[in-house]
């Protein structure tokens, strides 16, 4: 996300700063590239590819573009989605590394203070965080990264063009397992400047370790050392006149080396034989020496020369006489020759360079050592060449020479590597190539190199040729060989003009990188790097365990001359070239902005000439020969595949054909580019513009589209989950039901079982097989016998049929409440209602079953009366009251005589009844005359009062008709308690009339209900018949 967001920002940085890759100018012209390169510095960004090439513009001062974060941001991604930076090309170098399994190199090139050091530097940090690593090879990281400070204060110095310039070459191997670990590092050093040792130009500074010993090493380590803390004091130190310089802490930095020397594992006898090879040489530069009489150099000040043996650990008159005194051998004697005083400094600087030069190298062995990975597995390595730059000074001499030689070896190289990939990559793609016209620096090396005729070959046989050979008669012979070279000129083989420019011991050479005049004095010896076999014999014997180390390893019984200088140099170049050409190289090309090492200071004119010289336009021509761009179809696809419907989000068939139809859709015109084999070339960059700019645009469009899409995956998924759930619980609760529902089958078929068989025993005795059953019965019975109880007495049908075991119990059960609810039925009766029914039961037990209309008449209530007493004359009244009257009646009398009807009042009393016509009571039958009482058994309302004749007053029986018979005739019998009086009688009722005479009244049926007198003279009832139910 992070690195996105970067990547954005520098894109839009783009358009405002430059152009990222100079592939992708529009003009390939000088003014063009470096204006873009301006642009870009004076907004800090330093980095600018050309390709897969960065060029580097020296910023001089500390951008904050390496921290940890910024690593992070690089780490595996592709090389052209971030802004340009050096760890892009770290990263990808590693990465394909790892996954093509090959070795690779970084060359890092550039003038002297370009920035080489500090690039390669930055590279191993980056390794150092971005590889994977175990605590093992923490330590082995560690110590990669110690080598550093150690190699650049024994190996670097100020010179006019940088205050920490690398005065040696240093090629550096990072190993590599297959995990991608770094697991252990190798360093091949290259030809370092002795001559530095013992002098240095003015406004130069020796080697940095002499400075921080001096400032930083403690007061014991100086006295041990014999020093006193003061570098003007050392004449080794002083000749530059600027010991002391502003940007250079020496007092930290030895510090750091101090740390640094611990980290690679050098132990305290080391350390200390170290430093005093270092302090040796410091007092060795103040060994001076007096001439005597005949001009001989005469050693007198021998606390110089002590320390010296001392701290070397050799014989002090032995090297008193070494550097006094060359020894010759004459067959059999060996003669002493005295050394004049400029041959006895010579010898002495002589020594002091050995020593120092030999101990750098024994130096890098043991960091070597230090970081050997002794697993014989297979690694890969990535190697990291940070060599002196090409340098031009006021007076250049021998190691000038070599170190501009060397450059131009690298420029060589570089110019194979690049022509050669380049063209390999059309072919192989099957593009067809357009050559790139270069300059070829080969005739350059040649001139320098070449055997037999080169200056190196030259110079060697000056070196080896018996005679008077001097650097001047080198000179001559130069002019000799190379008369007519383009790049060689002389004082003597030049024109007018440019004779005026050159001393007499000047020659000059037209690099690639532009012209440098050396000045030959000192070549020859330079060249030798003699020392006198005393001298070394001397060493040789050192106590100083690194001395020793270091020169007894060269062979002193050897009497062949070694190899000179230049040609171990050659070789030793040779051989890097081998090294290197054996590997892919990616190329950083370093460039200096302003000579005076200034921040925000562009030179235009120094940047256009190290554009010019380091080739870069050439390399950005080749680049873009025909083809500005070019990418992998997977990347290319993967970039900018929004771009188009058919590819995105995915292109499923081979990724050249997803490629073709993406750039059909985007409208590549057929000459706008060309398909190779794994790449599409792209042969203008405004059509990569365009397309840039398309997937600028795209790439906001699909980020809310995606932005959509996924919130709408989001719910949809938590919709999904939701339903999952829902499912699984549902599952889960069907489940438990089906287990419950089985359960419940189980005990239902159990029960059942149980059931049956005690339904099959149910009539046995109670047994453990049907006792629940029985109780079931039982119960269900009782229970269903409770809600179907009978509601009234009257109901007699309802009652349940019990089962069998409960027939008996049914029964008293049934009688029970049949009891109870007549219970409560008579307690619910009033006592009206009592009285009623008590009479209602007198009446029952006389009519019941007798009379015809008798059942129809149940229901008719009793009144108290049916006259009430004010409807009754008040004389009548007045002359039964003392009796108390009970109930009266209207009734029809018939007379005895004749039967007429006559309506009469019927008035029952205590003790008689009277038969009241108005005022008059027409007869009072006493309850004690009253004989009887007949009714016929038909519907009729006739009544036959038999009264006893023999009371004279009596007339004879009373017949007489009344609607309330059934009412009338119950009073009457309880009143005169005459229950057993009344009669009910079929056919005709007979009655005595006053003085014997007899007469009946006869019954019958008939359709009219009809009373009359009948011819028999009988009183004849028709009665209708009254339907029983
Ligand atoms: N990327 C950078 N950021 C900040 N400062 C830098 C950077 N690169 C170089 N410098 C500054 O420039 C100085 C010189 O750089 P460096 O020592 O790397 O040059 P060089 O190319 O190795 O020179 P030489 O050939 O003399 O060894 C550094 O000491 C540092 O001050
Ligand atoms: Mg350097």
């Amino acid at each position: 996300m992070q690195g996105r967001l970067d990547m954005e920002g520098a894109l839009t940085a783009r358009d405002r700063v430059g152009i990222q890759d100079f592939v992708l100018l529009d003009e390939t012209t000088e003014v063009a590239v470096i204006s873009n390169l301006k642009k870009r510095f004076s907004k800090d960004l330093i980095y600018t590819y050309i390709g897969t090439l960065i060029v580097s513009v020296n910023p001089y001062k500390d951008l904050d573009i390496y921290s940890k974060k910024q690593m992070d941001v690089y780490m595996g991604v592709n090389f052209f989605e971030l802004p340009p930076h050096i760890y892009a090309l770290a990263d990808n170098a590693y990465h394909t590394m790892l996954t093509e399994f090959n070795n690779h190199f970084i060359l890092i090139s550039g003038e002297s203070g370009a920035g080489k050091t500090e690039a390669s530097k930055k590279i191993l940090q980056y390794y150092a965080v971005s590889c994977p690593s175990t605590t093992l090879m923490n330590t082995v990281r560690d110590k990669m990264l110690m080598s550093n400070p150690v190699l650049e204060a024994f190996g670097n110095a100020k010179t006019l063009k940088n205050d920490n310039s690398s005065r040696f070459g240093k090629y550096m191997d990072i190993q590599f397992d297959s995990q991608g670990d770094a697991v252990g590092g190798h360093i091949l050093n290259y030809l370092l400047e002795k001559s530095r040792v013992v002098h240095q130009n003015h406004g130069e500074r020796n080697f940095h370790i002499f400075y921080q010993l001096v400032e930083g090493g403690s007061d014991d380590l100086l006295t041990q050392l014999g020093l006193e803390r003061d570098v003007q004091h050392y004449y080794y130190l002083t000749q530059g006149e600027c010991a002391i310089v502003s940007s250079i802490n020496d007092k930290n930095d030895w510090k750091s080396v101090k740390n640094a020397l611990q980290v690679i594992e050098f132990d305290e006898t080391n350390t200390n034989h170290l430093f005093r090879v270092v302090a040796s040489v410091l007092h060795l530069g103040n060994v001076h020496f007096d001439p005597d009489s005949k001009g001989h150099a005469l050693l007198k000040n021998n606390t110089e020369l002590k320390w010296v043996s001392d701290l070397l650990g050799v014989d002090a008159n032995n090297l008193k006489e070494g550097l006094t005194f060359r020894k010759i051998e004459a067959k059999t004697e060996q003669v002493l020759s005295p050394f004049t005083i400029d041959h006895a400094i010579y010898v002495r600087d002589a020594l002091a360079k050995a020593i120092y030069g030999q101990t750098f190298t024994w130096l890098v062995n043991r960091i070597n050592e230090s970081m050997e990975n002794k697993d014989s597995s297979r690694k890969t390595v990535i190697g990291l060449l940070d060599i002196y730059g090409f340098e031009v000074f006021y007076v250049n001499s021998f190691e000038q020479f070599c170190i501009n030689y060397c450059n131009e070896k690298l420029q060589q190289l570089f110019i194979q590597l690049t022509l050669k990939a380049e063209q390999e990559e059309y072919e192989a793609e099957g593009i067809e190539w357009e050559p790139v016209q270069f300059f070829n620096n080969k005739i350059i090396c040649d001139l320098v190199e070449e055997k037999h005729r080169g200056i190196i070959s030259i110079l060697d046989e000056e070196c080896l040729r018996p005679g008077d050979a001097t650097d001047l008669t080198f000179l001559e012979r130069l002019e000799e060989k190379m008369g007519n070279h383009p790049h060689f000129v002389t004082h003597r083989l030049a024109d007018k003009m440019t004779r005026k420019t050159l001393e007499r011991g000047d020659f000059r050479l037209l690099h690639y990188a532009g012209e440098v005049t050396y000045c030959v004095v000192g070549f020859l010896d330079k060249n030798n790097d003699l020392l006198y076999r005393n001298i070394r014999n001397l060493v040789c014997q050192s106590k100083n365990m690194i001395v020793r180390d270091c020169f007894s390893a060269v062979d002193t019984t050897n009497k062949r001359r070694p190899e000179t200088v230049a040609t171990q140099f050659k070789n030793s170049l040779q051989k890097l070239t081998e090294i290197l050409m054996a590997k892919e190289a990616w190329y950083i090309r370093c460039l200096k902005s302003n000579e005076s090492k200034q921040p925000g200071q562009f030179d235009e004119a120094l940047i256009r000439h190290q554009v010019k010289y380091l080739g870069l336009m050439e390399h950005l021509r080749v680049r873009r020969a025909g083809f500005a761009y070019r990418r992998k179809y997977e990347d290319f696809l993967k970039r900018y595949k929004p771009l188009c419907p058919a590819t995105w989000p995915h292109w499923r068939g081979m990724p050249a054909d997803g490629v073709e139809v993406l750039v059909q859709h985007l409208g590549y015109l057929p000459d706008e580019y060309k398909m190779g084999r794994t790449k599409i070339f792209i042969r203008h960059p405004r059509t990569l513009y365009a397309t840039e700019d398309a997937y600028e645009k795209c790439k906001h469009d699909l980020a809310s589209k995606l932005q959509a899409k996924y919130k709408g995956y989001k719910v949809k998924g938590e919709f999904k989950k939701q339903k999952e759930a829902a499912t699984k619980i549902e599952t889960c609760w069907r489940g438990a039901q089906a287990r419950k529902e089985k359960e419940k089958r189980a005990w239902a078929v159990k029960v059942i079982k149980k059931f049956i068989k005690a339904y099959i025993n149910r009539g046995e005795a109670k047994s453990t097989d049907n006792s629940e059953y029985l109780a079931f019965v039982r119960q269900s019975y009782l229970n269903r016998l409770k809600n179907n109880l009978p509601k009234t007495v009257l109901d007699k049908t309802t009652w349940l049929t019990p089962p069998a075991v409960l027939t008996e119990a049914s029964e008293i059960l049934r009688k029970l409440h049949y009891r109870l609810m007549v219970r409560k039925y008579v307690r619910g009766i009033p006592p009206q209602k009592k009285a009623q029914l008590q009479m209602k039961v007198v009446t029952s037990a006389i009519f019941k079953g007798k009379k015809e209309n008798y059942p129809p008449s149940i229901p008719q209530s009793f009144l108290d009366t049916r006259i009430s007493e004010q409807e009754i004359n008040i004389r009548v009244l007045s002359m039964i009251r003392n009796e108390q009257i009970k109930y009266s009646v209207p009734v029809i009398k018939y007379d005895r005589n004749g039967f007429k009807p006559r309506p009469r009042q019927l008035i029952l009393t205590k003790t008689a009844a009277y038969l009241v016509e108005e005022a008059k009571i027409k007869q009072r039958v006493s309850y004690n005359s009253l004989k009887g009482i007949s009714v016929s058994n038909l519907s009729d309302g006739i009544i036959v009062i038999h009264i006893t004749c023999e009371e004279p007053k009596q007339k004879g029986d009373l017949i007489i008709q009344c609607e309330h018979l059934y009412e009338f005739l119950t009073k009457l019998s309880i009143i005169a308690n005459k229950q057993d009086a009344i009669k009910v009688v079929q056919g005709s009722i007979t009655i005595k009339i006053q003085s014997g005479k007899e007469s009946a009244v006869d019954f019958t049926t008939g359709q009219e209900p009809m009373v009359y007198k009948a011819k028999n003279g009988h009183l004849m009832v028709v009665a209708t018949r009254t339907r029983t139910r």
